[in-house]
């Protein structure tokens, strides 16, 4: 079937999904929203997040898209489960397939995740971490300062290496073996904070499960794409379209031709 894939995020960070997307689904034509004019979500409210995340699933069902993607961790840990009863296409989140991702990946079972306000206080990995094995230990640790540090394109800054000191020292006494990165913002920042938690720990990104998970629900359903043409891929934003289209011009494997302007609130 080739309708899109709808791909939603805050801003620039759903794009590491995209890329694992690309990757894993080669065939695929996507469709990706980023709501540019309203990141970060991670400080706001449910209702908002809520509100924010039906207005976006609205906007790109007049796409007739074929699956949606919730990628972004505060829209997966604060919305999804409360809208899937009324999204008549099949969902994913990042946070389950990163929840699995991490309890595969402990030895000592103890994990980190880091994210934003809004997804460390939902304790939503901790719920999903623990219902897969209950012997886990999760320590989560907000980094609310990681998302602005992206979408100024600071990958590797001297600023950036303070902040992953300033926040991840208070991990470093549970000694984790394995660190969520649940921020799709983060797996951007994955060079200085492997520097600092070193070769031992782990870093989980939840994208390339994502994709996975993806994949074996449009297998399932019968919805993967058989026609072999060159994949289509459409770029939206609710603001800052220039700063948009070169970032996502670093993130993904491709240079992107064009990026529309939403009216997101009208949705
Ligand atoms: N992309 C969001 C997430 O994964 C982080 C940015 C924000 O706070 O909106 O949680």
């Amino acid at each position: 079937m080739d309708s899109a894939i709808g791909v939603f995020d805050s801003g620039v960070g759903g794009l590491t999904v995209v890329r694992e997307i690309m990757r894993q689904l080669p065939s695929e034509n996507v469709i990706y929203f980023g709501d540019t004019a309203r990141v970060p979500y991670g400080s706001k409210s449910k209702d908002t997040v809520l509100k924010f995340s039906k207005q976006i699933v609205r906007f790109l069902m007049t796409k007739n898209v074929k699956a949606i993607v919730f990628a972004c961790n505060t829209a997966s840990a604060l919305a999804l489960e409360e809208m899937r009863q009324e999204i008549k296409v099949p969902v994913v989140g990042v946070v389950r397939p990163g929840a699995r991702m991490a309890v595969e990946m402990t030895k000592t079972k103890s994990v980190g995740v880091i994210g934003t306000d809004a997804t460390i206080k939902s304790g939503i990995y901790n719920e999903y971490i623990r219902q897969l094995d209950p012997n886990v230990t999760v320590v989560g640790k907000a980094c609310p300062l990681f998302v602005p540090l992206v979408e100024e394109n600071l990958l590797e800054d001297r600023i950036t290496d303070d902040m992953v000191d300033r926040y991840l020292s208070e991990l470093k006494p549970y000694n984790v073996d394995s660190l969520v990165l649940g921020c799709t913002h983060y797996p951007l920042l994955m060079n200085p904070i492997k520097r600092y938690m070193g070769d031992a720990v782990t870093l989980v990104n939840p994208a390339y499960e994502t994709a996975k998970e993806l994949k074996n629900i449009l297998e399932k359903n019968q919805l993967l794409n058989q026609k072999l043409d060159t994949p289509a891929y459409e770029f939206y934003v609710s603001d800052g379209v220039d700063k948009f289209k070169a970032f996502a011009d670093e993130v993904l494997p491709i240079n992107i031709n064009s990026v529309n302007v939403v009216d997101i609130e009208s949705y």
